[in-house]
């Protein structure tokens, strides 16, 4: 089963707006008085709507190039001129441009070893002095930084973070479908899937032949013909050999079915892959239109075809590339698979009553396959919460915290309020960090809501 999921999500829209790159030099390691070596950060600045006096919206990048993030939150655009804002997306370090070691910063234990959220934090916090110092140059020493930091996801994590350990520095944060609580919380292990199969069963009752579909997988590709079979309904790039390809069949197939209730938008979306509106629905829907499923291997053939609304929607992939595993062919899947193994240690499990394949959780055993992976021995899992906080809240302040509930990450989310201060907000239906989009004309009243709550927050944060 797979043991990480990408937490961000890729779609492009059309901008109207235009982007400045520029890049700032941070220390490879803030932490250390023994080196001052530093690298390019990358950051995007949208100053179409600055004037002069007005505040920074600051994206708080996470697991991949910024511009994927530019791309899919409009929000901050949308909002900045009715606060005058300069809108700046401020890459992580490891991704997209941001490489400390150049090409070969993932290349061994010791060079990754700087790929940590204490780490990215300083990296934020010497960026925006930096913009403080260049945008506000007559502050005077008592004002605060008029900085909001916003983030989706492991950015929104950040976000927050940032918020709680240099309040001096970002005056409030909108973190939006931040998971904080799943990091080590085996209790709620299961919640995750559990939401994505009920998303296949509300769109369209089709979690029962996806459930049944994995044993006729296993029991197809027992013997070799099967073995063939099952590669060529799935029109596999690579045919499966043995069974750790089905394995990998099985964890990608399962994977695409996670990422569709992620990105279970109600319009098209389009990046790497492009998805229809409600891609759940679409998918069960077409799985329906094969009422006739006579035999195992027709319904592996029903859900191939119908995998499609996910893996080549746009009808130009040729093959799907299913027995490679699935963090090796990208460095942004490593450089994220690395912190989910080290630092970001969210469990997931299922169990007999959700849609996928039965597997439990165990920290030994994933530690186990880190150690191997990437010769890196974990902290104890709960050390991130324990460093920048997340389970003791009260002491915080200025955060909304905002989930919608079709998101399958919602359950790890701060989902009850605080205090005046740090507040949750739930959207009834919305997918993945949906309120940080752009605006849309399908947006549901509820998004809408969400939005406006978030700036309302954010003009309480500046005092206008
Ligand atoms: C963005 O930049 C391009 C090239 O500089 C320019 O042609 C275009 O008009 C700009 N778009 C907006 C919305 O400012
Ligand atoms: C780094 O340290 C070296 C000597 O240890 C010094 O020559 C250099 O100027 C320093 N660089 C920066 C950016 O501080
Ligand atoms: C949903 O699917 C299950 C299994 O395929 C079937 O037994 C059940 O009747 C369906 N429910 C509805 C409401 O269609
Ligand atoms: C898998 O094989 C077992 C044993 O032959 C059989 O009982 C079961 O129905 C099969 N399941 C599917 C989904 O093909
Ligand atoms: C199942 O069998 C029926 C009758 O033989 C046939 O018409 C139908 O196409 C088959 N279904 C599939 C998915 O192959
Ligand atoms: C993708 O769609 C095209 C057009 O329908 C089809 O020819 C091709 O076989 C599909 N590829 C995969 C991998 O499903
Ligand atoms: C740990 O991994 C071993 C070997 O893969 C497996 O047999 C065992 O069941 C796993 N333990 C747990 C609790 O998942
Ligand atoms: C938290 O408080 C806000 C009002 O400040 C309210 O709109 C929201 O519904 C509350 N959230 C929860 C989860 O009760």
């Amino acid at each position: 089963m797979i043991l990480f999921y990408v937490l961000f999500c890729c779609i492009k829209i059309i901008l109207s707006y235009n982007y400045t790159e520029h890049f700032i030099d941070v220390p490879i390691d803030h932490f250390s008085l023994s080196t001052n070596v530093t690298f390019k950060l990358r950051y995007l600045v949208v100053d179409k709507n600055y004037i002069k006096g007005g505040p920074i919206f600051f994206y708080c990048g996470n697991e991949a190039d910024i511009l994927v993030f530019y791309e899919n939150t409009g929000f901050l655009m949308d909002i900045a001129p009715i606060f005058n804002a300069l809108v700046v997306f401020a890459e992580h370090r490891y991704y997209g441009k941001s490489m400390p070691f150049g090409a070969s910063s993932l290349s061994s234990p010791e060079k990754l070893s700087y790929l940590t959220t204490s780490q990215a934090l300083a990296d934020f916090v010497v960026l925006i002095d930096s913009l403080t110092k260049e945008y506000y140059k007559t502050m005077i020493s008592s004002d605060t930084y008029p900085v909001i930091a916003f983030g989706g996801s492991y950015g929104g994590m950040l976000a927050a973070w940032l918020r709680m350990k240099y309040p001096h520095i970002v005056l409030g944060a909108i973190a939006a479908s931040a998971p904080l609580l799943q990091i080590n919380n085996l209790d709620i292990c299961e919640s995750f899937y559990r939401v994505v199969t009920d998303a296949y069963r509300r769109n369209g009752n089709c979690s029962y032949p996806i459930k049944v579909s994995w044993e006729a997988i296993r029991n197809i590709t027992k013997t070799p013909e099967g073995k063939t079979a099952v590669s060529e309904v799935f029109k596999l790039c690579k045919p499966i050999k043995n069974d750790d390809d089905t394995d990998r069949l099985i964890d990608n197939i399962a994977d695409t079915y996670v990422t569709l209730a992620m990105l279970n938008y109600p319009y098209f979306t389009e990046f790497l892959t492009a998805l229809p509106a409600n891609p759940v629905k679409s998918f069960c829907d077409k799985l329906k239109s094969f009422d006739t499923v006579n035999t195992s291997l027709d319904l592996l053939k029903a859900i191939s075809s119908a995998l499609e609304i996910g893996t080549n929607f746009s009808g130009t992939i040729k093959c799907n590339d299913f027995t490679t595993p699935s963090n090796a062919n990208q460095p942004t899947d490593y450089a994220w698979d690395f912190q989910a193994c080290f630092e970001l240690i969210m469990p997931l499990c299922s169990t007999e009553d959700i849609m996928f394949e039965f597997t439990n959780w165990n920290y030994e055993n994933y530690t186990k396959e880190c150690i191997k992976r990437y010769g890196v021995i974990p902290y104890t899992p709960e050390s991130v919460l324990v460093k920048h906080g997340g389970k003791i809240l009260k002491y915080a302040s200025n955060i909304v915290f905002s989930n919608g509930l079709n998101d399958p990450w919602y359950t790890g989310g701060i989902l009850k309020n605080i205090s005046d201060s740090v507040v949750a907000i739930l959207i009834p239906d919305a997918a993945h960090h949906y309120d940080l989009r752009g605006s849309n004309p399908v947006d549901s009243k509820y998004v809408i809501d969400a939005r406006k709550f978030h700036i309302k927050q954010i003009k309480k944060w500046l005092n206008i």
